[in-house]
């Protein structure tokens, strides 16, 4: 790999140890995946997960939080202080609500450890958006901004919607990133790579939040890690439709960027989208297609619910609005959960707004900064799930062992309310 003086410099000490370790790294990765060089980047999203260290230590000092994320993010077997982010760095999801941890089945020293970890990420700088929707709280790459994020929801989002620049990211790599602000030039960073490889021609038109989830879904099973080009749409699409499009499409295959011809901004027409490719191959979605997506999503059987799960990614604050006019003057069924999940910055508008009151009011909760399938928190003794997003439904059964009924946000509501699943597509 080419490097600058700068990035030889810092290779070689001239920043210390820590960014030493971190370019490193850099180095060894973008080699491995045949990058020529690295490439600035001034917008990095990681998590910094408290999962990773042991939770039999309630002594935990923050050298110790220092050390592991030495040890394991930056792979130095000689521990050290982690320094203050090189460039704007935003902490993502992390393990449980600062305010319902004890309902989420969080433990004591699990809550002191988390406790610990938000204080490093706060020293060093990191902007503590605890949330997979970054883009929702002003992390909004402009078009050729190169980046460097995890979360599989948030890179599609990114790349596709926003034509900001980003590859699916580790917490290594990421991690590296934030404190040299560089990340290796492959995959999405190159325009050779963001050209479309599959037609899919629209003939069911999606309207609804769920229809662009089935849609994402669907393709994504067959087009696994390329560029689909959706083509044919005619309604405009709003964020919570592409946000559960593309999450659905990356979790059903690996899609990390798709285009929807007029809608998405390098995609102004077909021939835009494809550039110097020919389709790989053309597929369509219809009525059977979409029919197949919400067969395959659906895992459940009995109608009976006990956990519904909403704000996978996390919910728009339109999202939450509509819950909250959904839930008004009701009650969820004494013998469901109905978790919903948003940014902390959106839930302070929400409680400003009375949203929350409202939700509250109905027995549901509004949580933020995690997610049920990321921290593997649910209510006890689950039997039967159900969600508003293919993600969640795809990963539920397998992370945390639900069979989970797929629908619209008024089924779940209505599941929640009645402790009955009647959705159906
Ligand atoms: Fe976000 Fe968790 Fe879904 S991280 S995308 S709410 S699986």
């Amino acid at each position: 790999m080419k490097l600058t003086d700068e990035e030889k410099a810092i290779l070689e000490g001239s920043e210390g140890l820590a960014r030493q370790k971190a370019m490193d790294l850099l180095v060894r990765y973008g080699e491995a995946l045949g990058a020529e060089r690295l490439v600035d980047t001034n917008n990095v999203c990681v998590s910094v997960t408290a999962g990773a260290y042991s939770t039999k230590r309630p002594e935990l000092k923050e050298s110790d939080i220092d050390a592991s994320l030495s040890r394991m993010y930056l792979d130095s077997d000689e521990p050290f202080e982690i320094p203050k982010t090189k460039v704007y760095t935003c902490r993502l999801i992390r393990e449980m609500d600062p305010e319902y941890w004890e309902i989420q089945g969080i433990d004591p020293t699990r809550h002191e450890i988390n406790l610990l970890t938000e204080k490093v990420c706060s020293r060093i700088g990191m902007q503590l958006m605890h949330s997979c929707t970054p883009y929702l709280l002003g992390n909004v790459p402009v078009m050729g901004e190169h980046c460097a994020w995890i979360e599989s929801s948030a890179v599609i989002y990114c790349n596709s919607v926003l034509g900001g620049r980003t590859n699916i990211e580790g917490m290594e790599s990421a991690t590296a990133s934030m404190l040299t602000g560089k990340t290796p030039y492959w995959g999405y960073h190159l325009n050779e790579n963001r050209l479309g490889t599959h037609l899919v021609e629209v003939e069911y038109q999606p309207e609804s939040v769920m229809d662009w989830g089935l849609l994402g879904y669907y393709v994504g099973e067959i087009v696994q890690e390329h560029v689909p080009v959706i083509n044919g749409v005619r309604k405009v699409p709003n964020i919570a439709r592409l946000k559960h499009h593309g999450a659905a499409a990356a979790s059903s295959g690996g899609v990390e960027m798709y285009h929807v011809v007029g809608f998405t901004p390098e995609a102004h027409s077909l021939e835009q989208a494809f550039g110097k490719n020919k389709p790989a191959a053309t597929l369509k979605f219809g009525k059977a297609e979409r029919r197949e997506a919400y067969d395959n999503l659906t895992s459940a059987t009995d109608s009976t619910v006990d956990f519904i799960m909403l704000g996978c990614p996390h919910y728009t604050l339109e999202e939450v609005w509509n819950a909250a006019r959904l839930l008004e003057s009701r009650r969820v069924h004494s013998g469901a959960n109905l978790w919903i999940f948003t940014p902390r910055a959106l839930k302070t508008i929400a409680d400003q707004e009375g949203l929350t009151d409202i939700i509250t009011k109905a027995g549901a909760v509004l949580m933020t900064d995690t997610c049920p399938c990321i921290s593997h928190i649910s209510p006890k003794n689950v039997k039967t799930a159900a969600t508003d997003s293919a993600k969640h439904a795809h990963y539920m059964p397998a992370m945390l062992g639900f069979p989970t009924w797929f629908g619209s946000q008024q089924d779940c509501i209505e599941a929640a309310v009645t402790g009955k699943w009647r959705g159906e597509i």
